[in-house]
């Protein structure tokens, strides 16, 4: 598990890919920009450079056409202007063709300087070669003008190359949050939803281990320890039911003393007769005493083991069966705790096969009617015992109705935690309704209650898909 990464580390790692890219992206773009600038400067010199040239060149004509020697002047203060830019400019940019333009520059001035004397010295124009000094002239714009224009297409060029680059910038960011969204998905909001739903089984009752999470980060740490807590609730859901148990148990056991009891006085009685006629006694008599004798063991017999089964702890094990036999063999165990006046009535269909965890719906059936004769208490009142099936037949429906005096509304919604009792110490566990809710969630179903002060109780349980047809 060591080589797979914490969900910290891959956000960690996710951050710093993205924070790697941004910066990247950003120096570039600070590099292109700055190469843009400093083109735009040296092309504005250059600019400069040649005005100062054109400059000369024009004072250069009007000299020819005015014959003022003042404009050939003028001019070498415009070629000195453009030395000056030149000399600037080789500081920034040391190439061979600003050198080459510098010489041209000076080579044009030096025409110009000499024509200047020579013109001094005659004050005529004859035998002067006016041909050269234009020449001069012309090699310098004519350069300049040249780079001046590769400059602007590098401009162009460096334009069009940050329009290229500033477009795969924006895709890629657009990629790698398409990325990052998916990695969240994956990495996060699945696990996630894999455990609220998880989360949602376990308040439904559901305590069963919730699937391994094999990202290899807290996710699956998490839905460890959600299992080991799920362990844990199994272990103490099993603690209590069977506590529950053995307090429905100490519940039942005068009844059932007193419906061992019996049998074994029948027994007995039949075998003192027996005894006191042995001899000479009337042989079918003793036959037919033996036979009930026999008749009363099964029937101690029968309710031993059927306290022994209820008694047994078992793991969830739902079969089919009769609900109306399971309703039967319940009332017989506490067939001692019901008094006389106490009616019980069976609103239950002949055929109908259930599937359920007999033993565990045994277990609230019991509940549900002791709950209900110990409402009634000694008065005179009736117990209904009711199933149908309901939801186009699929799911069961059963109810314990009791005559009692009722639940007060202020204990409605306590009734169902563990441990709540009005019932006096050593009387009443609290845990019945507590267990058989925990039950019936087991089996997916619910239990409602319905009650009115000095009516009655009604509870109801439905189990989906629990009919067999
Ligand atoms: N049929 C009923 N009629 C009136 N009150 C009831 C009935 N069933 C349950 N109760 C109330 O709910 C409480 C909790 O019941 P339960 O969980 O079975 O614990 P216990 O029976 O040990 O008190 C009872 O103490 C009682 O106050
Ligand atoms: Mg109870």
């Amino acid at each position: 598990m060591k080589y797979k990464l914490s969900l910290r580390q891959k956000i960690v790692i996710t951050f710093f890919i993205l924070f790697s890219i941004v910066i990247l992206v950003s120096i570039l773009g600070f590099l292109n920009y700055n190469r843009l600038n400093t083109t735009i400067h040296i092309l504005e010199k250059k600019e400069s450079l040649l005005n100062n040239i054109l400059e000369s060149r024009r004072y250069e004509k009007n000299f020819f056409i005015t014959k003022d020697i003042s404009n050939l002047k003028i001019a070498i203060e415009f070629l000195n202007k453009g030395k000056i830019q030149i000399n600037e400019l080789l500081k920034e940019e040391n190439s061979d063709f600003l050198k080459k333009e510098l010489v041209l520059i000076e080579n044009y001035e030096k025409e110009i300087k000499n024509f200047i004397t020579k013109y001094n010295s005659s004050l005529s124009l004859e035998n002067i070669n006016m041909t050269s000094i234009q020449e001069k002239g012309r090699l310098a714009t004519i350069e300049l003008e040249k780079a001046i224009n590769e400059k602007r297409s590098e401009i162009k060029k460096i334009i069009q190359s940050s329009r290229i680059f500033l477009l795969i910038s924006i895709s890629s960011f657009v990629l790698l949050a398409i990325i990052t969204f998916l990695f969240l998905v994956k990495n996060v909001n699945k696990p996630l939803k894999n455990i609220e739903k998880a989360i949602q089984k376990i308040v439904s009752g559901d305590y069963e281990s919730i699937p391994k999470i094999k990202t290899g980060d807290e996710f699956e740490n998490l839905a460890e320890n959600i299992n080991n807590l799920l362990k844990e609730m199994r272990l103490r859901n099993r603690q209590l039911l069977q506590k529950e148990k053995m307090a429905a148990l100490g519940t039942l056991t005068s009844g059932v003393a007193h419906e061992i009891n019996n049998p074994l006085n029948n027994i007995s009685t039949s075998l003192q007769i027996i005894l006191e006629e042995l001899e000479g006694g009337d042989i079918k008599l003793h036959q037919e005493l033996l036979e009930e004798a026999l008749r009363q063991v099964d029937r101690a017999k029968d309710i031993v083991k059927s306290l022994l089964e209820f008694s047994r702890e078992s793991s969830f094990n739902p079969k089919e069966v009769n609900f109306k036999t399971l309703i039967q063999k319940t009332l017989k165990l506490i067939q001692g705790e019901i008094p006389t006046h106490l009616q019980i009535e069976i609103k239950v269909p002949e055929n109908l096969i259930v599937k359920l965890d007999s033993r565990r719906i045994q277990q609230v059936l019991l509940n549900l009617i002791l709950n209900a004769i110990q409402a009634i208490d000694n008065n005179p009142g009736k117990i209904i015992i009711g199933a149908e099936t309901v939801n186009n037949d699929q799911d069961l429906r059963f109810y314990i109705e009791d005559t009692g005096p009722g639940i007060p509304k202020e204990n409605l919604s306590k009734i169902f935690d563990p441990f709540f009792t009005t019932k006096d110490v050593g009387a009443g566990s609290g845990l019945g309704l507590a267990v058989s809710q925990g039950i019936i969630e087991q089996h997916g179903g619910k239990i409602e209650v319905e009650s009115e002060l000095n009516k009655g109780t009604k509870f109801t349980i439905t189990i989906p898909k629990a009919i067999i047809v």
